[in-house]
Order: C-alpha cells, then sequence, then structure tokens
C-alpha cells in the first residue's frame, strides 16, 4: 500500500561529514599542542591548563552535536492519499490551548488562536478545542463567549473562500487579502466589522476589568464568578459554550460547529498547581469525558494555526500502515512572526529547526517542546510500546449526555485533590517539578520505546510573538537552560535513564540541551582569560609571526 508520508535525507550531508572530518582533525591537532607545549612551572602554566580543560570540553560538546547534525532528515506527506483511503472516517482530535493571564496574554489575541484552530480543514464535529484559563478569569471566559458567536460567521467564511492564515487578526491585518470582487468584498467587509466590533468589546472589557450586567444575564456560565474567588483561590469551572454533538448548535451557513471548552482548574492557595503540566494533565481528564478523543494536540496561546491543513499532515503519519503504529507524537517546530531587526537574540531558532532537530528525527524523534505538537491520548496517558497493540482511531464520546451533567463530572476531574494518590504527573499524563516538563515527558515517551517524527513544511503551521527584549530573552533561555541542565543532573540524565532504551545518538542529542548551560563556564573562561594573558604578556596561543616571515619568504622568491 502507498506510504502516507516519506523520509528523504537532507541534501549536503556528504560535504557535511567532510568538513566535520577535517573539523575533527583540527580539534586533535589543537589539543595535541595544548599538551606538548605545556609551560614550565609559572604565571602562565595554570592558564594553559585551564585553556587545554576548556578547549577539552569544547571537544567533547562538539562531539555531542555531532548527533543531530550527522544524517538530518525530513519528512513529506502526502494528503492527497489520505483523503483517498480515509475520506471523513477520519479519528476525532482535541485541541489543548493554555493561558494563564489576562493581563500578560491579551485575551483578543488569544481569541485569535482560539479561533484559527477552530477553522481548521477538518470535519467539524470531529474537532474539539478546549481552553485552559489558570487564572481563572471572567474576562477570558467571557472573550471565549463572544469567540463562541463570532465563529458562527469565522467558520464558513474561511470555508467558502478558502482562506489562509485563518486567525482573523492576522488574516484582517494583511491589507492584500481584501478581495476585489464586490460580492466578496461587501461579505468580507461584514465579517470584518463582526470581528472589529467583537475585538473592542472584549479589549474594552478587559481595560475595565467588569463584564457588563446585561451580558452576564445571556449565560448561565457566568454564575460561576457570583461566589466571589481570586486567580488563586477558586473552585473547579467547565463550561461547554458550543457543543458539537447538539445539532442545534450550527453557524451561519447550517454546518456543525466544533465543540468549545472552557476549563479553569481549582486553585487554592494550600495545593501546589504544578505549572502547565498540572494544566494539561486537568486537560486531559476534563476531555475524556466531553470528547475523548485517541489525537491530542496542544499549542500556546500565542501560536496561531498558520495552515489549516495540519491536523491531516500529522494524521499522515498516525494512521500510516507501515510506521504509524509506532509513533508516539508528531512535533512541529516553533515560528515566529514578528522578529526584532536583525534577529539579534537568535528567536529565530533556525539551527534547532533546521537542522537539529531533523537531525534527532534520525535518531528516533525530535524532543516534545510544549507546543504545537500532536499526541496519542493513550501513550500520553502512559502506555509502553508493543507491537500488537492496535489504536482504535474511531473510539471518543458519541452518545449526547446532558450537558449540565457531563460538566459536573468534568468538575469533579478538574479539582486541586483528585490527583491525590495517583500517578498523575509522574506514570500518567506529563510530569511535574521540572521547569522544562514537556522535554522530560518526550523523554520518557521514548524510553517506552516509541518514536517521535518532527514534520517541518514549508508553509509553517504554527506562529508565534517571539521575546523582543533582551530581558524577556534571557529569561526564557534561562528556563531552558536551567531546565534542561536539572534533567541531566537528575535520575533522568539521558545517558542513565536512557541507557538501553533509547540509541545513544538519541541520548547524545538530548544531552545537547541539558549540557547547554555547563558550556557557558568554558565559554566565559575562553572570552576572559587569553584577553586578561595580553594585559600580562602571558602567551596563550602561538605566535603567528612565524607564518609572516613565510610569507616574505615567498614573495621574496618571486
Ligand atoms: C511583536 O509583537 C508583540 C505583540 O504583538 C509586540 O508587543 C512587539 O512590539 C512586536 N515586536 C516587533 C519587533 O514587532
Ligand atoms: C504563513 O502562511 C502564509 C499563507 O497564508 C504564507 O504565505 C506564509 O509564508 C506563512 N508563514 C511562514 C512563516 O511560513
Amino acid at each position: 500500500m502507498a506510504r502516507l508520508f516519506a523520509t528523504e535525507k537532507a541534501g549536503g550531508s556528504a560535504l557535511y561529514k567532510l568538513h566535520a572530518v577535517t573539523v575533527f582533525a583540527g580539534i586533535c591537532l589543537v589539543l595535541c599542542y595544548r599538551a606538548t607545549h605545556v609551560p614550565a612551572a609559572g604565571a602562565g602554566r595554570a592558564a594553559w591548563l585551564g585553556m587545554l580543560a576548556a578547549e577539552l570540553w569544547f571537544g567533547f560538546y562538539w562531539v555531542i552535536t555531532q548527533s543531530v547534525r550527522w544524517c538530518p532528515i525530513r519528512r513529506r506527506t502526502f494528503k492527497d492519499r489520505l483523503a483517498a483511503r480515509y475520506g471523513d472516517r477520519l479519528p476525532c482530535v482535541d485541541i489543548f490551548v493554555c493561558t494563564a493571564d489576562p493581563q500578560s496574554e491579551p485575551p483578543s489575541l488569544v481569541m485569535a488562536t482560539v479561533l484559527s484552530l477552530m477553522a481548521y480543514n477538518y470535519p467539524p464535529e470531529k474537532l474539539n478545542v478546549y481552553l485552559s484559563d489558570d487564572g481563572g478569569s471572567i474576562l477570558t471566559f467571557y472573550a471565549l463567549w463572544e469567540t463562541s458567536a463570532f465563529a458562527k460567521h469565522w467558520l464558513p467564511f474561511c470555508r467558502r473562500y478558502n482562506i489562509e492564515p485563518r486567525s482573523p487578526a492576522v488574516y484582517f491585518a494583511d491589507s492584500d487579502n481584501k478581495p476585489n470582487d464586490p460580492r466578496t468584498l461587501e461579505e468580507w467587509s461584514v465579517v470584518k466589522d463582526l470581528y472589529e466590533g467583537m475585538t473592542e468589546r472584549i479589549d474594552s472589557v478587559v481595560r475595565s476589568g467588569k463584564v457588563p450586567e446585561e451580558m452576564k444575564v445571556n449565560h448561565k456560565g457566568f454564575s460561576e464568578w457570583n461566589t466571589g474567588g481570586t486567580s488563586k483561590d477558586h473552585h473547579p469551572i467547565v463550561q461547554i459554550l458550543i457543543d458539537g454533538k447538539d445539532k442545534g448548535a450550527l453557524d451561519s451557513g447550517g454546518n456543525v460547529l466544533p465543540t468549545l471548552v472552557y476549563m479553569a482548574r481549582e486553585k487554592r492557595p494550600q495545593y501546589h498547581h504544578n505549572f502547565k503540566a498540572g494544566a494539561m494533565n486537568a486537560l486531559i481528564r476534563v476531555s475524556s469525558v466531553i470528547s475523548k478523543s485517541p489525537i491530542i494536540m496542544n499549542v500556546d496561546c500565542d501560536m496561531y494555526s498558520n495552515n489549516s491543513d495540519s491536523i491531516r499532515e500529522a494524521l499522515c503519519f498516525f494512521l500510516d500502515e507501515e510506521m504509524g503504529h509506532k509513533i508516539a507524537f508528531v512535533q512541529y517546530p516553533q515560528n515566529y512572526s514578528n522578529m526584532t531587526k536583525n534577529n539579534i537574540y537568535g528567536n529565530s531558532f533556525s539551527v534547532i529547526n533546521q537542522v537539529e532537530f531533523a537531525g534527532l528525527d534520525t535518531w528516533g524523534g525530535p524532543l516534545y517542546i510544549g507546543t504545537g505538537c500532536f499526541h496519542r491520548r493513550e501513550i500520553l496517558c502512559g502506555r509502553s510500546f508493543n507491537k500488537d497493540y492496535k489504536e482504535d482511531w474511531d473510539q471518543g464520546i458519541k452518545t449526547q449526555h446532558r450537558i449540565d451533567q457531563t460538566e459536573e463530572k468534568a468538575k469533579s476531574l478538574a479539582t486541586c485533590t483528585y490527583e491525590h494518590n495517583t500517578q498523575w504527573g509522574n506514570e500518567i499524563g506529563l510530569k511535574y517539578g521540572c521547569p522544562v516538563e514537556d522535554v522530560i515527558t518526550g523523554l520518557t515517551i521514548h524510553c517506552r520505546g516509541w518514536e517521535s517524527v518532527y514534520n517541518n513544511p514549508p508553509r509553517a503551521a504554527f506562529i508565534g510573538v517571539a521575546p523582543t527584549t533582551i530581558s524577556q530573552t534571557i529569561l526564557q533561555h534561562k528556563r531552558w537552560s536551567e531546565g534542561n541542565f536539572s534533567i541531566f543532573l537528575s535520575k533522568y540524565c539521558p545517558f542513565f535513564f536512557g541507557h538501553g532504551k533509547i540509541r545513544l545518538p538519541h541520548q547524545m542529542g538530548y544531552c545537547l540541551y541539558g549540557l547547554w548551560a555547563p558550556n557557558s563556564l568554558p565559554t566565559l573562561y575562553y572570552v576572559l582569560i587569553p584577553s586578561l594573558g595580553l594585559l600580562k604578556g602571558t602567551p596563550l596561543f602561538p605566535e603567528v609571526c612565524y607564518m609572516t616571515s613565510h610569507i616574505s619568504v615567498s614573495y621574496d622568491l618571486h
């Protein structure tokens, strides 16, 4: 049977290998020189040995790096074959979006993300979008309520004109998207006005911090906030704003809408909430009584979908007859739209996105980076690899229950105490206790025998907002390097935890990020000590004058 995806070697790999061999020879020569020219006891000796140590480290780190550079691969999907083979018999998909604070993550932007996800080119009755609000804010709930109304116009509009990207904020901001045809233009203007009206209402409600009374009476959901409570101390809230199984919830074109759910898990000051991992685990449970789709996708609230076919692409991997049964998750790269001038903070992550993750894909798959990722629910919930296991792609909740009963059941799964004395946060769901919970969760999945796949299509699947100041960038890098280093030092160190479970180059790939932080020390040494040596006249490098005299000699010969 024809495959649903193809794997190709990246071009230029022979050239790279040649280059790597010359670098390796260079490293050996440098180390050789250092070891054989140690100065006699004196001022320069300690500095010289320090240089030797730094160079040994760089050599070691370079070798580690080769694991992800040696033979990167590219994946290509065949969506037409998927469509021909499965038609509309595709699995249900749950989409998780996590937001934490209506002040730092403006609800109107989060809603543009939610709309771009609801508008995926996918059967709407199979799509379920969940928003986890760790701020437990009535403002975010209000914004989602407005969104559920606007979606009735936005989704049919996207479908009819097949527009891209499907985030209304990005689509309407680009004046090139204005249609020329007068009939289309009329509809375009109507939808644009509706969108702008909605954004203005959301922004003004967020500014004032209060939802107008007359709006509160329109939806029973607002009554959840009647009892008071703060962002750190409130009861669990689950509200199904659109029930996709309810034939009454139709868009303006008469089509079913995707299910849309708001969740704010219970927060109490005396219980630790485990940040995003805690929210994700609550979402896994809450969704298990509402839709229970076999595929879970999660994305950051500031990353809109730039490609409405991403779900179908991801399914080309999961549903592939030959390889699909081994694949636990499909990771897309993190792309950013607004880079600073000349990309001075390196936020485009070109090396990671273009080379390193493609290199990791050779050895068993990229890391899970917490956004832009599709998982199989069963595997996220702790299942180990077994080649005889067959996924039931038809699973999912189809029968209709009463909405309020479902909501009550879901709330009981989002309480602070639910996880006590369970394996949640350990064997089940995302792991707790690490600043990069996503990486450690992915590592455990790989160690249970599964593979992952890196899909980096030419047109970016998800686009987020990059940090734009040095302090934001430093904060982000600190979290990553600290988190990955703490994994390296913990019992999850890929060399020990992964020993015998994943291949050595895969372990090295993980350690590349684990050793980011310590790599800074020899770098600092290498920057500071030779400069100080210059001031004191202590040579730490061979003298260059030799060369110049050679050149002048060859000149004389002419
Ligand atoms: C990027 O976007 C954010 C939020 O929209 C904005 O605050 C920031 O100024 C933008 N940065 C650049 C460089 O455009
Ligand atoms: C996002 O999608 C648009 C098409 O809608 C495409 O032109 C653009 O290149 C994409 N952005 C990136 C970064 O790939």
